[in-house]
């Protein structure tokens, strides 16, 4: 990850930190751990990054591989974005993924979020040493407000 390998304590300060340490300002930019609710073990992270307006945040997430197709994708890919909109109060939530990855793209598509564009060649793929396309998504706050109001009547 962008901010590791850390040992155990400065992750947990990383990840609990209120006050961003550049600015001193509230933090904008959360990063999560992932967690079993039944073990408590640690499966992967998810963040949500947002803009120095506090109007507009990207998403983020990564699984351990052994804990991929049982749903915990769109599972944190739903609190993300309820995060985002409830407690951020956000304006819209976006998130890029190569358009080849398929669980990427399901997540956010099981999670109502809008494919808005494809990039053209610009997304650097490491493994195969080559610019893929890119596929952008998101949703407003307005469509997932209404969403859960039309599913609560
Ligand atoms: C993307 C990721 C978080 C999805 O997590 P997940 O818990 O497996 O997702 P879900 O179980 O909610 O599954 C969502 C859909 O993706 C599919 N899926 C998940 N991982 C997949 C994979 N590796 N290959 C093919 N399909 C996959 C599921 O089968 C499901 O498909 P469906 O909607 O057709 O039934 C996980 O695959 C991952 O960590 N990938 C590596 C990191 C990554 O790509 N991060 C995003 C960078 S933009």
């Amino acid at each position: 990850m962008a901010w590791g390998p850390n040992d155990e304590q400065a992750t947990r300060n990383f990840i609990s930190h209120t006050i961003d340490n550049a600015t001193r300002e509230p933090r904008r930019d959360f990063d999560f751990a992932v967690v079993l609710s039944e073990t408590g073990a640690v499966i992967g992270s998810c963040g949500i990054y947002a803009d120095d307006a506090g109007d507009t945040a990207e998403l983020g997430w990564i699984l351990h591989t052994d804990h991929w197709k049982h749903g915990y994708g769109t599972e944190l890919g739903g609190e993300l974005i309820r995060f985002g909109f409830e407690e951020l109060k956000l304006r819209r939530i976006f998130a890029p993924c190569a358009a080849v990855n398929y669980g990427s793209r399901r997540v956010m598509e099981r999670n109502n979020m809008r494919r808005e564009a494809t990039h053209v060649k610009a997304f650097w793929a490491r493994v195969d040493n080559e610019w893929i396309d890119e596929a952008v998504y998101a949703i407003l706050a307005e469509e997932w407000f209404r969403d859960r109001y039309v599913k609560a009547i």
